[in-house]
């Protein structure tokens, strides 16, 4: 029975040998497998051979079949190929494409999240429109408490503010959630101030709270410590100044030596060698009784981190108005 087969196999070979096009392979198939293709009448004939006969026409014809049917699928990729390669030269050099790049202030807000979810802390967005309550009141900055004055506040017609600090958020993780809490709330800030090289009136800062039972200055200050060493990767010379803020007590101011001169005093340490970049202390036990916070039983510690201040050290940028500039030369450096 392979002299049915055979010569239909040389036949195969020799046509798809010599098709070359789409077309010629449609038709080679037509010719083979279609209705009344060559091996599809072979197939169909079987019933005329006995049964041994039966078995070798259909098994080497079945071969056959699939061994057409796979050649035909790999020509018609090559052609494809083929074509593609035509259209598109690939020695040719590329279009270039811009790309992107995040602003400094992103990178950095991005690195210090990562360091506090290694530390267990959960990050917080709160609103940038916030109520006098939450961001002075329930902070125990009441009306007509001086604190108000050293943050020169954008006022909205309805009576809301514009949040002049992330503390402002503060009240809603203690609303939200009993304690133990651990949190970071990164966002912008908003103040009525004259632009400078170190002042801005939108820039951002990161919160940070943490409140449990027996909470103390030693955990604060390890938790900073650690903190900025990860953040700068090396260890970072503070130093620790008593500092008054009405939502802490005991408040404290803490410096790192400024990196831009290396301690020596320029305009953006205003000379000093020290930037004031770290304000944080203990808890009021005023803010956690607004919370619904039991101040017998919870202490904890908080701190306001400059992120735009950070931001300079890290890259060493001279000027705060590089940020809101729109600047492209100076923000593109950052990836
Ligand atoms: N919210 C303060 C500010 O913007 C900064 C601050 C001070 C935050 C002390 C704190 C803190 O959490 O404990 O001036």
């Amino acid at each position: 029975m392979e002299d049915l087969i055979n010569p239909l196999k040389e036949a195969v070979i020799r046509a798809l040998q010599e098709a070359k096009t789409m077309e010629q392979l449609e038709t080679l198939r037509v010719r083979f497998l279609g209705k009344k293709g060559e091996l599809t009448s072979v197939l169909k004939s079987v019933n005329k051979f006995s049964i041994d006969e039966r078995k070798v026409i259909g098994y080497e014809g079945n071969k056959l079949k699939s061994y057409i049917t796979e050649r035909i699928l790999e020509l018609k990729s090559k052609i494809e190929n083929n074509k593609l390669k035509n259209k598109f030269d690939i020695t040719l050099p590329g279009t270039d494409f811009e790309e992107g790049t995040y602003h400094p202030i992103t990178i950095v807000q991005r690195d210090i999240e990562e360091i506090f979810k290694g530390m267990g802390f959960m990050i917080a967005d709160t609103n940038e429109v916030e109520t006098d309550y939450y961001n002075f009141e329930a902070l125990n900055v009441p009306k007509y408490h001086p604190a108000r004055d050293m943050q020169d506040t954008y006022w909205l017609e309805n009576g809301m503010v514009l949040r002049t600090q992330t503390s402002a958020g503060q009240q809603h993780l203690m609303e939200q959630f009993s304690p133990p809490i651990k949190a970071i709330i990164p966002g912008r800030c908003f103040r009525n101030e004259d632009i400078d090289a170190s002042h801005e009136n939108t820039f951002f800062q990161l919160e940070g709270i943490v409140i449990d039972e027996g909470i103390s200055v030693a955990n604060l200050i390890y938790t900073m410590e650690t903190m900025l060493s990860k953040m700068f990767e090396k260890k970072i010379t503070v130093r620790l100044r008593p500092g008054y803020f009405p939502f802490v007590e005991p408040g404290f101011e803490l410096d790192i030596r400024c990196e831009i001169c290396g301690g020596k005093g320029c305009p953006t340490c205003k000379n000093s060698g020290w930037v004031e970049l770290l304000p944080c202390g203990m808890v009021h036990p005023n803010v956690l009784k607004y919370g619904g916070i039991n101040s017998e039983k919870y202490t904890g510690f908080a701190f306001g981190l400059g992120l735009t201040r950070l931001a300079m050290m890290k890259y060493g940028i001279p000027d705060i108005r590089a940020f809101n500039s729109g600047n492209l030369k100076i923000l593109k450096q950052f990836k």
